[in-house]
Parts: structure tokens; sequence; C-alpha cells
């Protein structure tokens, strides 16, 4: 088993049953053409960010990490009728093409962008979010999902991706950075009472990763 055929096969899943559309695949141009990186969630994890907040009902959604505005637009998609988004970014430069790709896409009504470290917009986001997607700097990732936790209300779900970074989570012994923010990431939900969390492992164009799914009880 090869990451050829991951793609492979992530290509086909793509063209039978996504089906992204000319935004979406506008935002993906554009966001090369700025030279921002490779590292939007693929579209069929797109969509299924899409299909969790059709499910949740979403009337609003917190985002942590933007780039181009790829994984936003579909969250955007999403939300109920007359809902938001919030997503936050720390670098003017994708928080512009990402506001020029939701425009594009038709979501400039619902989509707010705030530019700036996420620690330091945190405190202004004002809850409760139905859904949080946790994808930014990952050594902070346990400061943020306890922001999420905080704006949540029982029944939210928080979404933290590229928590299995090509199985390198296991090792107890990693000094990378991303690698122990995820670890304590986990150690954090594995003794947090009022979430019940899975994480799913992923492969596909991106490679071999994975996401954390957190339904929060109470
Ligand atoms: N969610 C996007 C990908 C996000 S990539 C998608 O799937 O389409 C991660 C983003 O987080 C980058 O744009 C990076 O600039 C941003 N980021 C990194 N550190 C951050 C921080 N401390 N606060 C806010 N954003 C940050
Ligand atoms: C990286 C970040 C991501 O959010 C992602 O989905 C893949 C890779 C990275 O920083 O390498
Ligand atoms: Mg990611």
């Amino acid at each position: 088993m090869s990451s050829r055929v991951w793609s492979d096969v992530d290509r086909y899943i793509t063209e039978t049953l996504v089906q992204p559309d000319a935004a979406l695949e506008a935002a993906l141009a554009a966001s090369d053409a700025a030279g921002l990186p490779q590292i939007s969630v693929s579209p069929p994890h797109g969509k299924f960010l899409w299909l969790l907040a059709r499910l949740a009902n979403a009337r609003r959604i917190l985002e942590v990490g933007t780039l181009g505005g790829y994984s936003t637009i579909w969250l955007a998609r999403g939300l109920a009728s007359g809902g938001r988004l919030i997503s936050l970014e720390a670098l003017e430069k994708h928080a512009a093409v990402a506001r020029a790709n939701i425009e594009r896409a038709g979501l400039a009504a619902m989509v707010e962008i705030r530019v700036g470290q996420a620690l330091d917009t945190l405190p202004r986001v004002e809850g409760p979010i139905d859904l949080a997607f946790i994808d930014a700097d990952k050594q902070n990732n346990a400061e943020y999902f306890r922001w999420a936790l905080k704006l949540s209300r029982p029944g939210s779900l928080i979404v933290v991706d590229n928590v299995v970074r090509e199985g390198k989570v296991i090792d107890a012994h990693s000094r990378e950075a991303s690698v122990l923010g995820v670890r304590r990431l986990n150690d954090l939900l594995a003794a947090e009472k009022r979430v019940s969390t899975t994480a799913i492992q992923t492969v596909g164009i991106k490679g071999y990763d994975g996401f954390a799914v957190a339904l929060v009880l109470a």
C-alpha cells in the first residue's frame, strides 16, 4: 500500500462523490498563485466538514487557522440559514487571499476573518458556538481546544486537524513542537470529562494523518 494509491483513490472519491465546484477550485488556484502553502484540507475532508456543519445544524462556527479559506468555504456552506462563521488567522497575507476567495464563493456576508495570533483574538469571540475547527499552529492545540470548549454548549462539536502526523503522535520521545502539541492535546482530551472524543486516521492526497472529533457533553 503506497501513497500513490491513496492519492489516486482520493482523486477518484473527489471526482465521483465530492464534486467540488468552481468557487472551491478557484480558491485553491488563488491560494497557489499567492504562494500559500498547500496544506488546505483535501476535498473529501472539506466535504466532511460541510457534512458535520449540516448535521450540527450549525448557526455559529469558529475556525482557528484560515489560510486561503478553503476549509472556511466548505464550513460556511454548511451553516444553517442566518448562521455565521468566524475564522482566526495570524497572517494578513493569508487573510487577504481568503477574503477574496470567500467573496467569490458568495459567502462574504456570513464569514468574518479576524487577523492576529489566535490566542490574542480568541478572548473576543462570542459564544456559544455549535462547531469549532482547529487547524492552526499545532503547538497551541491544547489552548485552542480550551477556548473552543469554553465557547461551547452541550452538543457542540470540536474538530482538530492533523492529530496523527504520519504516526509520529505515538512517539513519546518526540521533540517536534507539533507532535508535542498534539500529544498535549490528547492528554487534555483524555482527562477532560466534559467531552467525549475519538480520532480517525486518514490517508489521501495529504499523506497519512488524522483528525479528532470531540462532542461536548456538559
Ligand atoms: N484551515 C485551512 C488550513 C489552515 S493552515 C484549510 O484547511 O483550508 C494553518 C493556518 O494557521 C495558516 O494560515 C497559518 O498562518 C495560521 N496560523 C498559524 N499560527 C497561527 C496563530 N498563532 N494564530 C492564528 N493563525 C495561525
Ligand atoms: C501542515 C499543517 C496542516 O494544517 C495540515 O493540514 C498539513 C500540514 C503543516 O504545517 O505542515
Ligand atoms: Mg490542517
